[in-house]
């Protein structure tokens, strides 16, 4: 696979970036329910950076970061205002297990340290490679809580918190 350029996500890139998430929705059903704008969709409430992994004007990957509400910040002991949500994470089903997403964890915990920011997401259970994936680079499970939607086969999303590690540079 070509080696993808993690940047800023430009208004240029919206459109490869909504064509990479309808090539997981479908493979994945994330999200379960297709948007009916999906550039809104990837543009979600208080947004604090976005980035694409881009292979030419392809989009290979995405990641947001937003502001942190006082329930997911809960169940990491700090305040909603030293942490940073991850969202929107996904990567085309051709491009996996090249290591795109971790650049993409990476290139964002280092804006959120430069914002004096901690990461925090949210994962649902069925999303065995991304909870894979957190552990493996050491991120921390805090708290398990049932979600609000109902899973693609039926159940009711089961959604686990995870906090970021404090690297020293
Ligand atoms: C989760 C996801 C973002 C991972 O993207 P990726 O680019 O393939 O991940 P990486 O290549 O950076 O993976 C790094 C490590 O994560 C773990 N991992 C990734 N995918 C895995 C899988 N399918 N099974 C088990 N472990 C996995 C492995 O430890 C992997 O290292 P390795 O390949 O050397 O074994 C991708 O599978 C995806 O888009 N899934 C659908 C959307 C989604 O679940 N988003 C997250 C919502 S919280």
């Amino acid at each position: 696979m070509a080696d993808p350029k993690i940047q800023p996500r430009r208004d240029e890139d919206m459109n490869a970036c909504v064509d990479a998430l309808a090539a997981v929705h479908k493979a994945d059903g994330y999200p379960v329910t297709w948007p009916s704008d999906p550039a809104r969709w990837l543009t979600p409430d208080g947004l604090l950076e976005a980035w694409a992994a881009l292979d030419g004007r392809a989009a290979l990957g995405h990641l947001a970061i937003t502001r942190t509400s006082p329930e997911l910040a809960r169940g990491t002991g700090l305040p909603a205002g030293q942490l940073a949500s991850v969202a929107r994470l996904f990567v085309t089903p051709p491009a996996r297990r090249y290591g795109v997403a971790q650049a993409l964890l990476d290139t964002a915990e280092a804006a959120a340290a430069a914002r004096g920011l901690r990461l925090v997401l949210e994962v649902e259970d069925g999303g065995k490679a991304a909870i894979s994936l957190y552990e493996r680079i050491g991120w921390r499970h805090v708290g398990t809580a049932p979600g609000d939607w109902t899973t693609v086969d039926g159940r009711t999303a089961l959604m686990h918190a995870y906090l970021a590690p404090v690297r020293i540079p």
